[in-house]
């Protein structure tokens, strides 16, 4: 770091040590969206007419008959409306001077580029939609997809959604048992791959997965193929079942009309790791999740006619559904679909990719940016970032010294940046700033977007004061919250709807501050955060004892400077199996195997014995304790005392 950035950042680590905050500029404030701060009031006096304005910007081939019914926890929202989503983020846009506007840049790994305009865009959804169609696909009929970030995964989700098929798109990372569980859950009936995924210049085998989890699938009838690597990999087609992308479309008709839906009909169900082994299906309808995730869109990120906007998550998670697909185009938005990675072919590919596009608004994750910090500033010091405008955060907590970063070497003091908190199961983003508004305070995601109500309690249900902190909820119904978890309603009651009643629960742990600004603490329950990635210990363990050679596992997430958290697992051996380095890292692969690489444990520590209650459950609480060299909390529940004292000695001994 030059002295000229050490001198900035102290300057700026000191102001924030007296608590300033960061107000938008006049000149900010003056061309954004929105600026006026009665917004909030408006939308607190009255929530419906407040949401119905924003419902009236979409196309609607129905008109609803009544705003919001809350029978908690059920929720519907304008019911009686029918619409349908690929029409509002395509066809209608093709009906005004938005018809050439490109709709998706892509920028390929190894260089490739495509443009879809929103009229090329609609050509090819409707090819596949009529694909699909011709592959028995109907309303209501579950679509897999398992696809690296091609221009045919928006083109197939695009698809599935005119025709009415909700799509379960399961990231490209997932291994092949978790791609099974997933396709057995929602009973799905085609799956869409690709015969590979480059990653870093290397070929991820989606097909060969596919093969392997379809030896247990009984759901699916046909494999449609997205040729992407080609040459590079061998595939097997299997007769009858599989089929290339390309000879399915080529005969395939450019018009295809559009199912009405329902506003209460499912656009897409997408799996989410909750508490215990078995991955939740969030279920998220067509009409409310439309209307919250195109607002928010819009008014968070300050979206112009011409923007080039770029979110860099993978569609395979909620922020690429909401922020790269449908809030985006059904604004009528040129998004930018990147395929690679931040560092290949150098560290400079983000900015190497705004200075090319232009890119006004740029929306990461804290992980990113910490990994930009520690790559330096000469990196984007190099390229032209100008054209930025807004740029956001999303999927953690952003701590002050990534937030001060990414503000000066980014957003180059000049644009505002907006940390949005929200969850798979909320749709869109609920606490953020507005960025024509809000004064930002570094590490603080601000306030309720309007409309919404959040509130932080104690255990009793209680708010707590200024500064202590508690539990996230919220008191309200929003248009984009999800329905229910695919095929267990209970569970969506007994995890979200418990705890407090008629309060939303969120797992997640807060602080208000004197101002009124949220502070967001982390996960309070079993879920990890590794690098913006949900993944519940509880999985991890299960894909641990899964092996011959392990009696038992604890798994806890761990501080990790650059990922957020790691995965931290404390394994058992059978008796008569020797601890050694090899077998650390064949668990660590058969977690690999089981999961995805998302979820590689960083470290596999063996111990005897593992820390319990006298009702035999294991206290990870205290093996957090002891990952992070802290001075051990209450023990006077355990069992034994004595294992957790020798467990820490033995960890620091090891460290
Ligand atoms: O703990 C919160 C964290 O990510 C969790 C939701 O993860 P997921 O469903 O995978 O969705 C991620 C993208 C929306 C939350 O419960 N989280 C997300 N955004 C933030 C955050 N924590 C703090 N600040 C944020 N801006």
């Amino acid at each position: 770091m030059s002295d000229k950035t050490d001198a900035a950042q102290e300057k700026l680590v000191a102001l924030l040590k007296e608590g300033r905050s960061f107000p938008p500029s006049d000149e900010f404030r003056r061309q954004a969206n929105v600026s006026d701060p009665e917004i909030y009031d408006r939308a607190r006096q009255d929530p419906e007419g407040f949401w119905v304005e924003e419902a009236k910007r979409l196309d609607w081939f129905e008109g609803w008959n009544k705003v919001v019914e809350w029978n908690v926890p059920w929720v519907k929202w304008f019911i009686g409306g029918k619409l349908n989503a690929t029409c509002n983020c395509v066809d209608r846009h093709v009906k005004t001077s938005r018809r050439t506007k490109p709709a998706i840049l892509w920028e390929g790994e190894p260089g490739d580029q495509r443009v879809l305009t929103f009229e090329d865009l609609q050509k090819e959804v409707n090819r596949f939609a009529n694909a699909l169609k011709s592959l028995g696909v109907k309303k209501g009929d579950r679509v897999a997809i398992y696809l690296g970030m091609v221009p045919e995964l928006a083109i197939a989700m695009l698809a599935c959604a005119k025709v009415g098929a909700p799509h379960s798109i399961v990231f490209g990372g997932f291994s092949a048992d978790s791609l099974r569980e997933r396709i057995n859950d929602a009973q799905a009936k085609v799956v869409i791959t690709g015969d590979g995924a480059w990653r870093r210049g290397n070929v991820v085998p989606l097909k060969a997965n596919v093969d392997e989890a379809l030896t247990g699938t009984p759901s699916i009838e046909k494999v449609v193929v997205v040729e992407r690597v080609g040459k590079v990999t061998q595939v097997d087609m299997q007769p009858g079942r599989d089929i290339w992308w390309h000879d399915l479309v080529a005969n395939a008709s450019d018009q295809c009309d559009a199912e009405p839906m329902d506003s209460e009909d499912i656009l897409y169900i997408l799996y989410t790791s909750g508490t215990t082994g078995k991955p939740k299906g969030v279920v998220h309808t067509t009409g409310g999740y439309l209307v919250g995730t195109t607002a928010t869109h819009r008014m968070i990120f300050d979206i112009k006619e011409d923007d080039v906007y770029w979110c860099t998550a993978d569609i395979g998670w909620v922020t690429g559904h909401s922020y790269i697909i449908y809030g985006p185009l059904a604004n009528g938005c040129t998004t930018l679909m990147y395929e690679g990675s931040p560092d290949y072919p150098d560290r400079g590919r983000f900015w190497d990719i705004v200075q090319k596009y232009k890119v006004n608004i740029f929306y990461t994750a804290p992980t990113a940016i910490r990994a930009f910090m520690r790559w330096g500033t000469e990196w984007p010091a190099k390229y032209d970032l100008s054209s930025l405008r807004v740029i956001g955060s999303v999927g953690e907590p952003i701590n002050p010294e990534a937030w001060i970063w990414y503000h000066q070497n980014i957003g180059r003091e000049r644009c505002p940046i907006v940390d949005t908190w929200w969850q798979t199961e909320t749709g869109m983003i609920l606490i953020s700033p507005l960025p024509g508004i809000t004064a930002t305070k570094p590490g603080s995601a601000t306030q309720p977007f309007p409309g919404i109500e959040a509130e932080v309690l104690d255990d009793r249900g209680q708010p707590v004061g200024p500064g202590a902190g508690g539990y996230l909820v919220l008191t309200r119904p929003w248009p984009a919250m999800f329905r229910t978890i695919y095929g267990d309603p209970d569970r969506f009651v007994r995890t979200y709807w418990s705890r407090y009643p008629s309060k939303y629960f969120t797992g997640d742990g807060a602080k208000v501050d004197e101002d009124g600004y949220f502070w967001l603490l982390g996960r309070v329950d079993d879920v990890m955060n590794v690098a913006g990635h949900r993944i519940s210990t509880y999985e991890v363990e299960s894909a641990l004892v899964d092996h011959p050679a392990v009696a038992e596992a604890a798994v806890i997430g761990k501080t990790h400077e650059l990922k957020g958290q790691g995965i931290a697992g404390f394994v058992t051996l059978k008796e008569g199996i020797d601890p050694s380095d090899e077998l650390k890292n064949e668990l660590k692969q058969h977690v690999v195997k089981k999961i995805g690489p998302i979820a590689r444990p960083d470290d596999i520590f063996f111990t005897a014995e593992l820390p319990k209650t006298r009702s035999a459950k294991i206290m990870r609480r205290l093996l957090r304790d002891i990952a992070e060299g802290r001075v051990l909390g209450d023990t006077t529940t355990l069992a034994d005392p004595a294992v957790t004292a020798r467990l820490k000695r033995q960890y620091e001994e090891e460290g």
